[in-house]
């Protein structure tokens, strides 16, 4: 994996995603090990849309490295507002740092920049198209929380069509043995077709739309919630309408299983009450604390720092 970008998950084979996992593991049985592998190393952060958990856990994940970090958090403070390519950026970025990890609301800018680039591009979160290293945050969760990424029923449910999240989880979870989604969505926020007749028909994953979490929640081992991603909407009229549709609550988790767990990337807005993060099942903010491991898995690989 040294020197590569990661852009889409499908760029990783499954083995290098279980290397990362593993990798992953052992940094949370033994962070001291790790905590000067990337002494003189520097990451950069280029993040043109908003974040907390993305920017600061690639952050906190260079410095647990011993590693530097540099970047902006906003467009705004950045050449961009001036009018500056996102190749040119990336062009001047590779002469300060070793690593970069963007983030863009364009979809397709970390891969251009992956294109204009000497050092590894790693995608942050591009539109709502992909986000990758959510899913290596996913995957870890998943895979520490329920022993294994085969044989799950996964419900993912909020906004389908502009959740990148779910998009990416979808492409990386298609490529396991037995595991079989539930699409809880309101036909506006259906999943892209693309992920329908690309992903899961091509390799023949059983999916079934719903539009109710009830109707599907006894069967899940896992329940991925979303929010509704205001940012993308082109009429507020529309969001409104669609923000409030899923409120995830303590009543809703009568008939689930003891052992499901419930995720979600966050931020979250009103999708899953507050009182549900005293549930057993919740583990959002478990997963939280995975995503920094994943991504210290994830820059150990690309700088050949895992040894
Ligand atoms: N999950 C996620 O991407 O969160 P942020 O937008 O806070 O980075």
């Amino acid at each position: 994996m040294l020197g590569k970008s990661l852009i889409d998950p499908m760029d990783l084979s499954v083995e290098e995603i279980y290397e990362i996992l593993d990798l992953g593991q052992k940094i949370i049985e033994d962070p001291e090990k790790y905590s000067q592998s990337c002494r003189g190393k520097i990451l950069a952060t280029l993040f043109y849309e908003p974040s907390t958990r993305t920017r600061l856990s690639f952050e906190a994940a260079m410095l647990r490295l011993g590693g530097s970090i540099i970047g902006f958090s906003q467009a705004a403070s950045s050449s961009a507002a001036k009018g500056e390519s996102v190749a040119d950026t990336i062009k001047t970025i590779e002469c300060y740092a070793d690593i970069a990890a963007m983030r863009h609301p364009k979809e397709g800018a970390p891969k251009v920049a992956a294109m204009n680039s000497a050092i590894p591009v790693i995608n942050a979160g591009d539109g709502g198209h992909q986000h990758p290293t959510q899913t290596l945050t996913d995957l870890l969760t998943i895979k520490s929380l329920k022993y294994r990424l085969t044989n799950l029923k996964i419900g993912v449910c909020g906004d389908l069509k502009f959740g990148r999240t779910v998009h990416s989880l979808i492409k990386a979870m298609s490529r396991y043995e037995g595991v079989e989604f539930y699409l809880i969505s309101p036909d506006e926020l259906k999943i892209p077709n693309y992920i329908k007749e690309e992903i899961l028909e091509k390799n023949n994953i059983k999916y079934k739309e719903v539009k109710k979490i009830d109707e599907v929640i006894e069967e899940l081992d896992i329940l991925y919630m979303t929010r509704v991603q205001r940012e993308r909407f082109f009429n507020e009229d529309d969001y409104v309408r669609l923000k409030d549709r899923y409120i995830l609550t303590n009543e809703k988790l009568q008939n689930a299983k003891e052992d499901m767990i419930i995720m979600h990337p966050l931020p979250r807005v009103n999708e899953i009450h507050v009182s549900v993060d005293d549930n057993k099942r919740a583990k959002y903010f478990n997963q939280v604390k995975y995503g920094m491991y994943a991504r210290m898995a994830l820059i150990l690989k690309l700088l050949g720092r895992d040894e």
